[in-house]
């Protein structure tokens, strides 16, 4: 599988996340306030949650439903109920587009 072309810069606003499917994968994707662009998991590990209908703090995205924060850089919950990770996915930008491969997920530490 290769990166696809999921959305382009111009279509996020900081601080708010966007849900968007690749080969029905359902992924969260954020520009947060440093200007980097994340992606995660879109479902919540806790219940079967959009987290980008969530919250985003700092470098976290809350789900609206139980207050379950899950690291954009980690996928971990920083907070119960929930206690399982999210997949994290590798970001490309290229000039103007954001691509991702839902095949490639960053290692969790
Ligand atoms: S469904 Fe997300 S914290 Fe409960």
């Amino acid at each position: 599988m290769t990166a696809q072309k999921v959305l382009q810069l111009s279509d996020l606003t900081q601080d708010t996340a966007v849900r968007v499917e690749v080969d029905g994968v359902a992924i969260a994707v954020v520009l947060d306030g440093q200007g980097e662009v994340h992606a995660i998991g879109d479902t919540c590990t806790h219940g079967d949650i959009s987290l980008a209908d969530g919250f985003v703090e700092g470098d976290s995205l809350e789900c609206w439903a139980h207050g379950s924060a899950f690291s954009l850089r980690t996928g971990r919950p920083l907070n119960l109920p929930a206690y399982e990770p999210v997949p994290v996915y590798e970001v490309t930008i290229d000039g103007d587009d954001i691509l991702i491969d839902p095949a490639v997920t960053k290692a969790v530490n």
